[in-house]
């Protein structure tokens, strides 16, 4: 195996899938909800055989996902990657409240729904001088799986984000009848096709549906047209 082969990063092919190295482990992360109907949990479904290295579909239309099985040059796959390189501190918004600071990316948005418990993590934000929801707040931020949602502590300015082991999770939403990202986590770098890197992050979401108009990143389209990815859960 090449040095190249050995290196941990995704490549965003053009027009093209994206190229995994470095022995990235790949499995089924579904979204389970809790007794009313809201996202509350990551269960890590069936695992995928799949070191050292592979390639993941993003047009959506592989017959075998969640690899790329040639689809996208039979497709016209149009993969144009027109995501800001701005760094995620500078293009998010913050909201203030008692002990916590939320910063607020909404372009990033998967629309997997764990900010929505006790009533949205918005509004939960000015009651986080209660322990419970300050806890509640900390863990919505976490389960998100875009990173459009991050916490600071509001004394120590530190984030509160626990770094996640390197590896791939294709997310599928059985709640809301569709398959979703790729939930790429512990901060593996992310190559565009002309060779420039993406800010490293411990949480971000790929496309994987074709839809998306903030690629190579998921915006949520997956949801809207009900994206199908064939694989039994
Ligand atoms: S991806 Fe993050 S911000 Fe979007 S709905 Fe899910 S938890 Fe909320
Ligand atoms: S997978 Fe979410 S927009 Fe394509």
């Amino acid at each position: 195996m090449t040095e190249l082969g050995r290196e941990r990063k995704i490549v965003v092919s053009k027009d093209g899938p994206y190229l995994v190295s470095g022995d990235v482990p790949l499995a089924l992360q579904v979204i389970t909800p809790n007794s009313e109907g809201m996202s509350w949990e990551w269960k890590e479904g069936k695992t995928f055989d799949a070191k050292p290295g592979y390639a993941l579909c993003r047009c959506g239309h592989s017959k075998s996902a969640p690899f790329c099985d040639g689809s996208h040059t039979k497709v016209g796959f149009d993969g144009r990657e027109t995501a800001s390189r701005v760094p995620y501190a500078r293009q998010a918004e913050t909201l203030d409240g008692p002990t916590l600071v939320l910063s607020d990316a909404e372009n990033l948005c998967a629309f997997a729904r764990f900010c929505d418990p006790g009533g949205k993590i918005w509004s939960l934000m000015e009651r986080t001088d209660e322990p419970e929801v300050r806890e509640l707040v900390i863990r919505e931020a976490m389960h998100c799986p875009a990173g459009r949602l991050v916490i600071h502590d509001k004394k120590t300015h530190k984030e509160t984000e626990q770094p996640l082991p390197a590896s791939i999770g294709v997310v599928e939403d059985p709640a809301l009848g569709c398959s979703g990202p790729l939930w790429v986590r512990g901060g593996i770098p992310i190559e565009s096709a002309n060779g420039k890197r993406y800010e490293v992050r411990n949480r971000v979401t790929l496309c994987r549906c074709g839809a998306s108009d903030n690629k190579p990143f998921c915006n949520g389209s997956h949801a809207s047209m009900k994206f199908q990815d064939g694989l039994k859960k």
